[in-house]
């Protein structure tokens, strides 16, 4: 990424953004107002942590942010674009999806079981590398590989082979191959047990002070969200009920909303997680 041209300006910035899910035509079922008017900003550099208990809205948001929803009403913005209608050209569609990357839950599911790990980052360097760039892309495909914590070996694998934790690393290795600005990460280490967790935040805190990316980074796992946001929003049936740094709100919560969350956290003094290498 051009770090030059990276204003001072907000990454992102949603207003007064809706989502209503029409109920399915012939049913008497009613409308989901799933988003109702959330308005914050995604800094450069920053982790921004969206919390906030199931069915709150906090996927909705996400995706009318990469542009797999569409917006009911407000707006997005990315680096200071106008993101919230889908473009039609392909040409922007492309470098939409390429700004902001998508990490989910599960890689199992948004990993295609016949590709090889070589293949998926060359894929996404393929579609999101300049004209005149595409040399060396083998090269740069096993710089990222290198830059998640997985060996060569890996290039050849295919996702079946690999654990829980080695495929989230390769659907973060395929989300830089786009040189994004923002990833956002949806849920992303909820599947994975306690110490792959802490190794997967780890190399995310790793990736972030290394290339300028921001996170937008969705939990319910107040734990985490402590580990690695820098601030955060909470969220209830739609709307952003509580906000600020995360340390001082999880510190000392004064929304009702938040100290209940706060308050299922298991116990005093989250200790601080250990650097630790990859069993590969
Ligand atoms: N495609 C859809 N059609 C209809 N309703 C939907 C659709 N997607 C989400 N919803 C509804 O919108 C609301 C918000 O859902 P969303 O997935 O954004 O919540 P969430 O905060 O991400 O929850 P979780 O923590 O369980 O992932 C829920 O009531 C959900 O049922
Ligand atoms: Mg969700």
């Amino acid at each position: 990424m051009n770090v030059e041209d990276q204003g001072a300006g907000p990454l992102i910035s949603v207003s007064e953004l809706r989502k209503v899910f029409p109920a399915p035509r012939g049913t008497k079922g009613e409308d989901v107002v799933a988003v109702d008017g959330v308005s914050f900003e995604l800094l450069p550099d920053e982790c921004l942590a969206i919390v906030g208990e199931s069915g709150s809205g906090k996927t909705t948001v996400a995706r009318m942010i990469v542009g797999l929803e569409t917006v009911t009403s407000g707006t997005v913005t990315v680096d200071g674009q106008d993101r919230s209608r889908p473009p039609k050209r392909l040409r922007d569609r492309r470098a939409r999806a390429r700004e902001v990357q998508y990490v989910f839950q599960d890689p199992y599911s948004s990993l295609n079981g016949r590709q090889r790990i070589g293949d998926v980052i060359l894929g996404n360097l393929r579609l999101h590398a300049a004209e005149g760039d595409r040399g060396g892309l083998r090269a740069r495909a096993q710089e990222i590989l290198d830059a998640v914590g997985l060996p060569q070996r890996f290039f050849d694998r295919l996702p079946r082979e690999l654990s829980g934790g080695q495929r989230q690393r390769v659907a973060i290795a395929r989300a830089l191959a786009a040189d994004p600005k923002v990833i956002v990460l949806d849920e992303a280490v909820a599947a994975l047990d306690v110490s792959i967790q802490a190794q997967i935040l780890n190399l995310l805190a790793d990736i972030k002070a290394q290339r300028r990316i921001s996170y937008l980074f969705i939990s319910h796992d107040l734990a985490v969200v402590n580990q690695i946001s820098d601030r955060m929003i909470v969220m209830e049936n739609g709307l952003v009920v509580d906000r600020g740094v995360t340390a001082e709100l999880l510190a000392n919560p004064t929304h009702p909303y938040t100290r209940a969350l706060r308050a299922a956290v298991p116990g005093p003094g989250w200790k601080p997680v250990r650097r630790e290498r990859l069993a590969s």
